[in-house]
């Protein structure tokens, strides 16, 4: 019997920075994916009762750098604030070896940035996931720096597919638009259901059952998004019989200053933020 191969299984030392929300969720996924927590090196000034319990089963939580740190570095993921960076990632410089991969999520944080708070030479990939990584949902989006091999990018794959699916872009520069779309993104649909509920309430709704139905609404229609082989287009059609309730309501909000534009000028606004906190 063939096995698929388990690279996270196989690589050396994984060191974490930053056990924060997002770094807690990638951690508890490379575990469910094999990570021997004995590999696993965290550096996080507060570590929790979970981080604790790892350390019972063998993980380093905020050792002393040194050598051996450095001889089996596989990859160093960096999830802490991006203005946590300029205090956080040159100490890095330590751990990283001749095939090390260092993995950034930090907003804002560009390859540049990262290549001069490291050594030269450095393999790094930037990647750009969303909040629903906190439930394995998420979606992340990776950009390598020209030092990346063929393997490490592999390797960035499996670290990020414990939150959710994996994209890659050839160009940094796309990261701004990402952000604006997958990373800004879950507000726009949490808006979505605050507008649905006030919606509701107006049209004579008590608020607990607008609530109620404007959550379940947004939640199921995503699921069976996730779930369906249809593109939106061709659900939003399938729910929409001409002259019906749903086309009077589509006819407002594809119609001028609808869903479309409006959102073009958010995700517009959103992207020229993110260039401008990138500096
Ligand atoms: N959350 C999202 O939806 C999202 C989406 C896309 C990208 N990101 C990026 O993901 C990164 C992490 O976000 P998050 O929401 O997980 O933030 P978070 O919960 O604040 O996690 C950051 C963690 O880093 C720790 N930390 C602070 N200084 C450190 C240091 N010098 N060395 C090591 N660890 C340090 C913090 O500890 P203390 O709390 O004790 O300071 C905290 O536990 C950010 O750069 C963010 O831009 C997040």
């Amino acid at each position: 019997m063939s096995r698929k191969p388990q690279p996270l299984k196989s690589i050396g030392s994984v060191v974490l920075v930053g056990a924060g929300k997002m770094g807690t969720a990638m951690l508890d996924g490379w575990l469910a994916q094999g990570l021997n927590s004995k590999k696993l090196i965290v550096i996080e000034p507060q570590p929790g009762k979970s981080l604790k319990a790892l350390a019972r089963r063998g993980t380093q939580i905020n050792p002393k750098p040194g050598p051996k740190a450095k001889a089996d570095a596989g990859a160093i993921i960096v999830a802490v604030k991006p203005q946590t960076a300029p205090e956080a990632v040159p100490p890095l410089g330590l751990y990283v070896g001749k095939s090390t991969l260092v993995l950034s999520i930090m907003a804002g944080r560009t390859i540049d940035f990262l290549e001069k708070s490291l050594p030269p030479g450095t393999a790094i990939v930037r990647a750009m996931p969303n909040t629903p990584a906190a439930i394995g949902r998420g979606i992340s989006v990776a950009v390598a720096n020209a030092k990346v091999s063929a393997r490490q990018r592999k390797l960035a794959s499996h670290l990020l597919a414990a939150i959710g699916k994996v994209e890659w872009v050839g160009e940094e520069g796309l990261i701004d638009a990402v952000t604006a779309l997958s990373g800004s993104g879950p507000a726009y649909v949490f808006l979505l259901a605050e507008a649905m509920t006030k919606a509701g309430i107006a049209a004579g709704l008590p608020a607990p059952l607008a609530m109620r139905l404007a959550r379940e609404t947004v939640a199921g229609s995503g699921e069976l998004l996730h779930r369906s082989a249809l593109d939106a287009a061709a659900l939003r059609q399938n729910v929409t019989s001409p002259g019906g309730t749903t086309a009077a309501a589509l006819e407002v909000l594809m119609g001028p200053g609808g869903f479309d534009e409006l959102l073009t000028k958010a995700i517009a606004a959103a992207t020229r933020r993110s260039r401008q906190l990138a500096g």
